[in-house]
């Protein structure tokens, strides 16, 4: 078990902050709470540091990382080029969920940004993420804590089950207030390009970069060296998990897995879809809320239960084709990726 302080999430006490900066400061690694989920942190200006975060994780090298800073100063002082477009979107949505990929700064470390020539920056809004960058003094590189293509953590109680003694502290705030990780927009690009939908909406986006590009699609081999957040298999529970387009879709698939003796239990939304299962898998059933930014907040959380249990298969309800649900439906479609 590594060593876990809990924390006030609004008014962090300094000595706590100071004891976690200080196992920065000798080269560990520290699971802090952000807005979105846990970032599992390493100096980010520190290349022997940053490779630590690859082994806790076992996250396959050349994936790059994000910087976390603790306002526009610090993000600028990372980059080659702050352009006018760079600082209107921290000026409008920093501290949150929003990472802009920037051209790198000739003193970041090659590991930070898994070889390419651009780096990820953002300035959480969480005050424990900000208290700690600010006393450490340069910027936490710090992916989600958990190993690698296994479900975000959104509680410390996560962050454990998912690194065990892999992290060396993990400051626990409570749970994340959104529970999906940020938006990824790329500004190396032009026009400029969503990598990962998130937190952020593509419509409070659009406020400020109407030409934005969105694609939802997924990339394999080479290419998920520039688009890695576009990799297939990523967020899955140890369960393996099918997605269902409809309340029939789901009781079939519950008995399917019930007839081959697999112990199974299902993710649904609708309530046409929780009156579809049989009464005898009923206890079997997590019903998440019916829109979109509490689904994702709950979504995570619902996953860990699930391998908590033991269940060996989780079907889960398709979330509606709407813009509003894109985060959540892009988090499913790769747990739900066979390869
Ligand atoms: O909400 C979040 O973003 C959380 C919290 C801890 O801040 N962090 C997080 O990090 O989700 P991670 O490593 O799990 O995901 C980082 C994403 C990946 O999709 C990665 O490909 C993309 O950001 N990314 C980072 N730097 C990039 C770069 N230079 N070029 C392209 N994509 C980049
Ligand atoms: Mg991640």
């Amino acid at each position: 078990m590594p060593r876990v302080i809990v924390v006030d999430p609004s008014h962090p006490h300094e000595t706590a902050i100071a004891e976690a900066a200080g196992v920065l400061a000798r080269g560990g690694l520290v699971a802090f709470p952000t807005e979105t989920v846990y970032g599992l942190g390493a100096r980010g200006l520190h290349g022997d540091d940053v490779q630590k975060i690859f082994l806790a994780k076992k996250r396959p090298h050349g994936h790059p990382l994000i910087l976390h800073t603790d306002g526009e100063a610090m993000a600028s002082g990372i980059t080659s080029r702050w352009s006018e477009q760079a600082s209107q979107l921290a000026r409008t949505f920093w501290p949150g969920p929003l990472t802009l990929v920037v051209a790198r700064g000739g003193h970041v470390p090659l590991e930070v940004t898994g070889g390419l020539d651009s780096v990820g920056v953002r300035v959480p809004n969480h005050p424990v993420a900000r208290a700690l960058i600010r006393t450490v003094g340069e910027p936490l590189a710090a992916p989600s804590a958990n190993a690698h293509t296994h479900v975000s953590p959104t509680t410390a109680e996560h962050v454990v089950r998912s690194l065990g003694d892999a992290v060396d502290l993990v400051l626990d705030g409570g749970p994340c207030a959104f529970g999906i990780e940020s938006t990824v927009l790329s500004l190396a690009v032009d026009p400029p390009r969503v990598l990962r939908p998130g937190a952020l909406s593509l419509e409070r986006l659009r406020t400020i970069v109407p030409q934005v590009v969105f694609e939802s699609i997924t990339v394999a081999g080479d290419a998920t060296r520039t688009s890695p957040g576009l990799s297939h298999k990523h967020y899955c529970p140890l369960a393996r998990m099918t997605l269902a387009d409809n309340a029939d879709a789901i009781a079939e698939d519950m008995r399917r897995a019930r007839a081959a003796s697999r112990s199974v239990c299902a993710i649904v939304w609708s309530s046409r879809a929780r009156q579809a299962v049989p009464d005898a898998l009923r206890t079997k059933i997590i019903t998440l809320p019916d829109n979109a930014e509490a689904y994702a907040h709950a979504l995570f959380a619902a996953l860990y239960d699930v391998d908590a249990s033991g269940c060996e298969e989780v079907i889960v309800e398709r979330v509606p084709d709407h813009p509003a649900w894109w985060a959540v439906a892009d988090r499913l479609r790769r747990a739900a990726s066979p390869t």
